[in-house]
Protein backbone atom coordinates (compact mmCIF):
# COMPACT_ATOMS: atom_id res chain seq x y z
CA UNK A 1 0.00 0.00 0.00
CA UNK A 2 2.93 2.24 0.88
CA UNK A 3 4.51 1.06 -1.86
CA UNK A 4 1.22 2.67 -4.17
CA UNK A 5 1.29 5.97 -2.65
CA UNK A 6 4.54 6.30 -2.96
CA UNK A 7 4.44 5.80 -6.57
CA UNK A 8 1.64 7.60 -7.37
CA UNK A 9 3.05 10.73 -6.02
CA UNK A 10 5.66 12.18 -8.57
CA UNK A 11 2.58 10.76 -10.88
CA UNK A 12 0.76 13.48 -9.24
CA UNK A 13 3.82 15.97 -9.47
CA UNK A 14 4.02 15.59 -13.51
CA UNK A 15 0.95 16.50 -13.05
CA UNK A 16 0.69 19.70 -10.83
CA UNK A 17 3.27 20.89 -13.43
CA UNK A 18 0.20 20.82 -15.99
CA UNK A 19 -1.28 24.15 -14.57
CA UNK A 20 -0.24 27.61 -13.40
CA UNK A 21 0.73 31.04 -15.31
CA UNK A 22 3.44 29.40 -17.81
CA UNK A 23 1.39 26.29 -19.07
CA UNK A 24 0.84 25.31 -22.41
CA UNK A 25 -1.85 23.10 -21.09
CA UNK A 26 -3.45 25.46 -19.14
CA UNK A 27 -4.62 27.51 -22.48
CA UNK A 28 -5.76 31.30 -22.16
CA UNK A 29 -5.06 32.16 -26.30
CA UNK A 30 -6.55 31.03 -28.92
CA UNK A 31 -3.76 29.69 -30.45
CA UNK A 32 -2.54 28.02 -27.14
CA UNK A 33 -6.10 26.19 -27.22
CA UNK A 34 -5.07 24.88 -30.64
CA UNK A 35 -1.40 23.82 -29.79
CA UNK A 36 -2.75 21.85 -26.57
CA UNK A 37 -5.40 20.25 -28.65
CA UNK A 38 -2.49 18.35 -30.95
CA UNK A 39 -0.85 17.64 -27.80
CA UNK A 40 -3.68 15.70 -26.51
CA UNK A 41 -4.24 14.25 -29.84
CA UNK A 42 -0.43 12.95 -30.12
CA UNK A 43 -0.77 11.87 -26.51
CA UNK A 44 -4.08 9.81 -27.17
CA UNK A 45 -2.49 8.68 -30.54
CA UNK A 46 1.09 7.26 -29.25
CA UNK A 47 -0.67 6.31 -25.65
CA UNK A 48 -3.33 4.23 -27.39
CA UNK A 49 -0.28 2.27 -29.74
CA UNK A 50 2.35 2.03 -26.58
CA UNK A 51 -0.36 0.27 -24.49
CA UNK A 52 -1.08 -1.95 -27.31
CA UNK A 53 2.27 -2.67 -28.33
CA UNK A 54 3.07 -3.55 -24.31
CA UNK A 55 -0.21 -5.76 -24.19
CA UNK A 56 0.73 -7.62 -26.87
CA UNK A 57 4.24 -8.24 -25.59
CA UNK A 58 2.94 -9.23 -22.56
CA UNK A 59 0.34 -11.50 -23.97
CA UNK A 60 3.15 -13.40 -26.39
CA UNK A 61 5.51 -13.74 -23.10
CA UNK A 62 2.32 -15.22 -21.22
CA UNK A 63 1.66 -17.62 -23.74
CA UNK A 64 5.22 -18.69 -24.37
CA UNK A 65 5.21 -19.40 -20.64
CA UNK A 66 2.38 -21.65 -20.49
CA UNK A 67 3.15 -23.03 -23.79
CA UNK A 68 6.50 -24.20 -22.26
CA UNK A 69 4.52 -25.05 -19.01
CA UNK A 70 2.59 -27.63 -20.88
CA UNK A 71 5.22 -29.32 -22.77
CA UNK A 72 8.78 -28.56 -21.42
CA UNK A 73 10.45 -31.00 -24.07
CA UNK A 74 9.38 -28.80 -26.98
CA UNK A 75 11.87 -26.41 -28.89
CA UNK A 76 10.67 -22.84 -28.41
CA UNK A 77 9.52 -21.49 -31.61
CA UNK A 78 8.54 -17.59 -32.52
CA UNK A 79 7.70 -19.00 -36.27
CA UNK A 80 3.92 -18.64 -36.90
CA UNK A 81 2.83 -20.00 -39.89
CA UNK A 82 2.93 -17.40 -42.66
CA UNK A 83 -0.48 -16.70 -43.52
CA UNK A 84 -0.90 -15.23 -40.23
CA UNK A 85 2.34 -13.67 -40.07
CA UNK A 86 1.34 -11.68 -43.34
CA UNK A 87 -2.27 -10.77 -41.47
CA UNK A 88 -0.99 -9.41 -38.89
CA UNK A 89 1.87 -7.70 -40.19
CA UNK A 90 -0.64 -6.21 -42.54
CA UNK A 91 -3.24 -5.28 -39.55
CA UNK A 92 0.02 -3.63 -37.82
CA UNK A 93 0.97 -1.56 -40.94
CA UNK A 94 -2.71 -0.32 -41.45
CA UNK A 95 -2.58 0.48 -37.70
CA UNK A 96 0.74 2.56 -37.97
CA UNK A 97 -0.33 4.25 -41.13
CA UNK A 98 -3.39 5.51 -39.78
CA UNK A 99 -1.55 7.05 -36.45
CA UNK A 100 1.02 8.75 -38.48
CA UNK A 101 -1.73 10.04 -40.55
CA UNK A 102 -4.21 11.27 -38.00
CA UNK A 103 -1.10 12.82 -36.42
CA UNK A 104 0.27 14.61 -39.96
CA UNK A 105 -3.64 16.11 -40.61
CA UNK A 106 -3.48 17.29 -36.81
CA UNK A 107 -0.28 19.29 -36.96
CA UNK A 108 -1.19 20.57 -40.64
CA UNK A 109 -4.50 22.08 -39.58
CA UNK A 110 -3.39 23.00 -36.21
CA UNK A 111 0.00 25.12 -37.91
CA UNK A 112 -2.89 26.65 -40.42
CA UNK A 113 -4.85 27.53 -37.77
CA UNK A 114 -2.19 28.79 -35.62
CA UNK A 115 -0.99 31.52 -38.23
CA UNK A 116 -4.24 32.28 -39.54
CA UNK A 117 -5.46 34.59 -36.63
CA UNK A 118 -8.39 36.75 -36.85
CA UNK A 119 -5.62 39.72 -37.64
CA UNK A 120 -7.89 42.17 -39.41
CA UNK A 121 -7.99 44.88 -36.58
CA UNK A 122 -5.16 43.29 -35.24
CA UNK A 123 -3.11 45.21 -32.42
CA UNK A 124 0.60 46.48 -33.56
CA UNK A 125 3.23 45.69 -30.86
CA UNK A 126 6.68 45.44 -31.93
CA UNK A 127 9.28 43.29 -28.99
CA UNK A 128 12.85 43.67 -29.07
CA UNK A 129 14.67 41.55 -27.58
CA UNK A 130 18.32 42.15 -25.82
CA UNK A 131 20.39 41.05 -23.45
CA UNK A 132 18.59 40.44 -21.40
CA UNK A 133 15.41 41.72 -21.31
CA UNK A 134 12.75 43.25 -23.24
CA UNK A 135 11.95 46.38 -25.07
CA UNK A 136 7.99 46.54 -25.99
CA UNK A 137 6.52 49.49 -28.20
CA UNK A 138 2.64 49.64 -28.69
CA UNK A 139 1.67 51.55 -31.24
CA UNK A 140 -1.26 53.86 -30.88
CA UNK A 141 -4.05 53.58 -33.30
CA UNK A 142 -5.42 56.85 -33.30
CA UNK A 143 -2.50 58.50 -33.67
CA UNK A 144 0.43 56.39 -35.13
CA UNK A 145 3.10 57.19 -32.66
CA UNK A 146 4.85 54.37 -30.77
CA UNK A 147 5.46 54.28 -26.76
CA UNK A 148 7.71 52.88 -25.30
CA UNK A 149 7.97 50.17 -21.75
CA UNK A 150 9.97 47.28 -20.97
CA UNK A 151 9.43 43.47 -19.52
CA UNK A 152 5.67 44.09 -19.45
CA UNK A 153 2.99 42.79 -22.19
CA UNK A 154 -0.57 44.15 -22.11
CA UNK A 155 -2.97 42.28 -23.98
CA UNK A 156 -6.70 43.15 -24.50
CA UNK A 157 -8.78 39.93 -24.50
CA UNK A 158 -9.96 38.34 -27.39
CA UNK A 159 -8.63 40.37 -29.70
CA UNK A 160 -5.54 38.96 -31.96
CA UNK A 161 -2.21 40.94 -31.09
CA UNK A 162 0.18 40.75 -33.69
CA UNK A 163 3.90 40.62 -32.69
CA UNK A 164 6.73 41.71 -34.77
CA UNK A 165 9.72 40.28 -33.22
CA UNK A 166 13.50 41.59 -33.51
CA UNK A 167 16.89 41.25 -31.77
CA UNK A 168 19.44 43.84 -30.87
CA UNK A 169 22.22 41.41 -30.62
CA UNK A 170 21.88 37.82 -30.39
CA UNK A 171 19.17 34.84 -30.64
CA UNK A 172 16.24 34.79 -28.46
CA UNK A 173 12.67 33.11 -28.57
CA UNK A 174 9.51 34.72 -26.95
CA UNK A 175 6.77 32.52 -25.50
CA UNK A 176 4.10 33.36 -23.71
CA UNK A 177 2.76 29.45 -22.70
CA UNK A 178 -0.53 30.12 -21.93
CA UNK A 179 -1.51 32.08 -25.26
CA UNK A 180 0.21 31.16 -28.15
CA UNK A 181 3.39 29.13 -29.55
CA UNK A 182 6.79 30.02 -29.45
CA UNK A 183 8.98 31.97 -32.24
CA UNK A 184 12.66 32.91 -32.55
CA UNK A 185 13.99 35.94 -32.40
CA UNK A 186 16.91 36.60 -35.29
CA UNK A 187 18.98 39.00 -35.70
CA UNK A 188 18.53 40.76 -38.81
CA UNK A 189 14.91 38.77 -39.69
CA UNK A 190 11.60 40.50 -38.58
CA UNK A 191 9.38 37.62 -37.33
CA UNK A 192 5.63 37.78 -36.43
CA UNK A 193 3.60 35.89 -33.73
CA UNK A 194 -0.44 36.66 -33.22
CA UNK A 195 -1.42 36.49 -29.87
CA UNK A 196 -5.28 36.38 -29.27
CA UNK A 197 -5.93 35.36 -25.33
CA UNK A 198 -9.25 34.09 -24.52
CA UNK A 199 -9.16 34.87 -20.57
CA UNK A 200 -7.42 37.52 -18.36
CA UNK A 201 -5.22 37.27 -15.89
CA UNK A 202 -1.60 37.42 -14.92
CA UNK A 203 1.17 34.97 -16.85
CA UNK A 204 4.32 34.62 -17.77
CA UNK A 205 6.88 35.02 -20.84
CA UNK A 206 9.75 33.62 -21.11
CA UNK A 207 13.15 33.40 -23.35
CA UNK A 208 13.62 30.14 -24.74
CA UNK A 209 16.54 30.09 -26.35
CA UNK A 210 19.99 30.06 -24.47
CA UNK A 211 21.21 33.99 -25.31
CA UNK A 212 24.21 33.96 -22.66
CA UNK A 213 24.61 33.98 -18.92
CA UNK A 214 21.18 35.40 -17.53
CA UNK A 215 18.81 33.90 -20.25
CA UNK A 216 17.25 32.39 -17.63
CA UNK A 217 16.39 35.99 -15.92
CA UNK A 218 14.79 37.04 -19.36
CA UNK A 219 11.01 37.22 -18.27
CA UNK A 220 8.30 39.29 -18.81
CA UNK A 221 4.94 39.42 -17.40
CA UNK A 222 1.83 39.47 -19.26
CA UNK A 223 -1.49 40.94 -18.23
CA UNK A 224 -4.43 39.85 -20.16
CA UNK A 225 -7.31 42.50 -19.35
CA UNK A 226 -10.53 44.09 -21.10
CA UNK A 227 -10.62 46.12 -23.68
CA UNK A 228 -11.43 49.59 -21.32
CA UNK A 229 -8.48 48.12 -18.96
CA UNK A 230 -6.24 47.98 -21.83
CA UNK A 231 -7.03 51.53 -23.73
CA UNK A 232 -6.62 53.27 -20.09
CA UNK A 233 -3.30 51.17 -19.51
CA UNK A 234 -2.23 52.51 -22.90
CA UNK A 235 -3.55 55.81 -22.50
CA UNK A 236 -0.92 56.61 -18.89
CA UNK A 237 1.82 54.97 -20.61
CA UNK A 238 1.67 57.46 -23.64
CA UNK A 239 2.06 60.45 -20.71
CA UNK A 240 5.28 61.59 -19.81
CA UNK A 241 6.84 61.32 -16.16
CA UNK A 242 4.94 62.81 -13.37
CA UNK A 243 6.86 65.49 -11.93
CA UNK A 244 7.15 64.66 -8.07
CA UNK A 245 6.00 66.96 -5.27
CA UNK A 246 7.89 65.11 -2.74
CA UNK A 247 11.55 67.01 -2.50
CA UNK A 248 13.68 64.11 -1.96
CA UNK A 249 11.91 62.27 -5.38
CA UNK A 250 12.90 65.56 -6.76
CA UNK A 251 16.16 65.40 -5.84
CA UNK A 252 16.10 61.69 -7.41
CA UNK A 253 14.66 63.08 -10.59
CA UNK A 254 17.55 65.70 -10.69
CA UNK A 255 19.82 63.04 -10.51
CA UNK A 256 18.44 60.41 -12.63
CA UNK A 257 17.78 62.48 -15.49
CA UNK A 258 20.99 64.38 -15.49
CA UNK A 259 23.63 61.80 -14.02
CA UNK A 260 24.43 58.40 -15.37
CA UNK A 261 21.38 57.07 -15.59
CA UNK A 262 20.16 59.58 -18.54
CA UNK A 263 22.78 57.79 -20.65
CA UNK A 264 21.32 54.77 -20.89
CA UNK A 265 17.23 54.86 -20.00
CA UNK A 266 14.85 57.44 -20.99
CA UNK A 267 12.23 59.45 -19.15
CA UNK A 268 9.57 60.71 -21.02
CA UNK A 269 8.88 64.82 -19.89
CA UNK A 270 12.52 65.26 -18.59
CA UNK A 271 16.27 65.37 -19.82
CA UNK A 272 16.83 61.63 -19.96
CA UNK A 273 16.67 60.39 -23.49
CA UNK A 274 19.29 57.42 -23.50
CA UNK A 275 18.25 54.61 -25.83
CA UNK A 276 20.31 51.52 -24.44
CA UNK A 277 18.64 50.52 -21.56
CA UNK A 278 14.76 49.98 -20.42
CA UNK A 279 12.10 53.19 -20.96
CA UNK A 280 11.20 54.36 -17.34
CA UNK A 281 8.84 56.32 -17.78
CA UNK A 282 6.03 54.16 -16.17
CA UNK A 283 8.83 51.74 -14.40
CA UNK A 284 6.96 51.47 -11.25
CA UNK A 285 3.79 50.11 -12.61
CA UNK A 286 5.51 47.64 -13.85
CA UNK A 287 5.32 44.10 -11.83
CA UNK A 288 8.74 43.40 -12.05
CA UNK A 289 12.09 44.60 -12.06
CA UNK A 290 14.92 43.68 -14.49
CA UNK A 291 12.99 41.30 -16.40
CA UNK A 292 11.49 39.28 -14.09
CA UNK A 293 14.54 39.12 -11.45
CA UNK A 294 13.12 40.86 -8.49
CA UNK A 295 9.32 41.85 -8.10
CA UNK A 296 9.09 45.56 -7.97
CA UNK A 297 9.18 47.62 -4.53
CA UNK A 298 10.92 50.78 -3.49
CA UNK A 299 13.59 48.62 -1.86
CA UNK A 300 14.40 46.56 -4.69
CA UNK A 301 14.45 49.29 -7.38
CA UNK A 302 17.39 50.57 -4.81
CA UNK A 303 19.04 47.61 -4.44
CA UNK A 304 19.16 47.13 -8.30
CA UNK A 305 20.76 50.68 -8.76
CA UNK A 306 23.13 50.40 -6.40
CA UNK A 307 24.42 46.73 -7.11
CA UNK A 308 23.18 45.38 -10.32
CA UNK A 309 25.98 43.16 -10.86
CA UNK A 310 25.36 41.24 -7.27
CA UNK A 311 21.13 40.70 -8.36
CA UNK A 312 22.05 39.71 -12.22
CA UNK A 313 25.77 38.77 -12.61
CA UNK A 314 26.57 39.88 -16.22
CA UNK A 315 23.85 42.50 -16.93
CA UNK A 316 24.87 45.72 -19.00
CA UNK A 317 24.21 47.57 -16.44
CA UNK A 318 26.95 49.39 -14.11
CA UNK A 319 26.68 49.73 -11.00
CA UNK A 320 26.10 53.67 -9.71
CA UNK A 321 28.70 55.16 -7.60
CA UNK A 322 25.47 57.10 -5.60
CA UNK A 323 25.72 58.05 -2.18
CA UNK A 324 23.33 56.07 0.02
CA UNK A 325 21.37 59.43 0.06
CA UNK A 326 21.11 60.24 -3.77
CA UNK A 327 20.49 56.29 -4.56
CA UNK A 328 17.38 56.90 -1.95
CA UNK A 329 16.11 59.58 -3.53
CA UNK A 330 16.98 58.14 -7.37
CA UNK A 331 14.63 54.88 -6.03
CA UNK A 332 11.77 57.49 -4.03
CA UNK A 333 11.56 59.19 -7.77
CA UNK A 334 11.43 56.34 -9.60
CA UNK A 335 9.15 54.31 -8.00
CA UNK A 336 6.63 57.42 -8.33
CA UNK A 337 6.96 56.95 -11.81
CA UNK A 338 3.44 55.10 -11.90
CU1 LIG B 1 17.16 35.79 -24.49
CU2 LIG B 1 17.46 33.60 -23.76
Amino acid sequence: MICRRVAILPALLVLAGCGGNQSPLAPAGEQAASIASLFWLMMAVCGFMYLLVIGFLGLSLWRSKVKAARNPEAEPSINPPDRALGRTLLFWAGLVVTGLTVLIVGSFLVDRTITQARARDALEVRVTGHQWWWRVEYRDPATGTWVQTANELHLPVDRTTRVTLESADVVHSFWVPNVAQKLDIIPGLRNVVDLTPTRTGWFRGQCVEFCGVQHAHMAFDVRVESEAEFDAWLARQMQPAATPADPIAARGLQIASTGSCAMCHTIRGTPAVGKPGPDLTHVASRRSIAAGTLPMSRGNLQGWIVQPQALKPGTMMPPTALSPADAEAVSRYLSSLQ
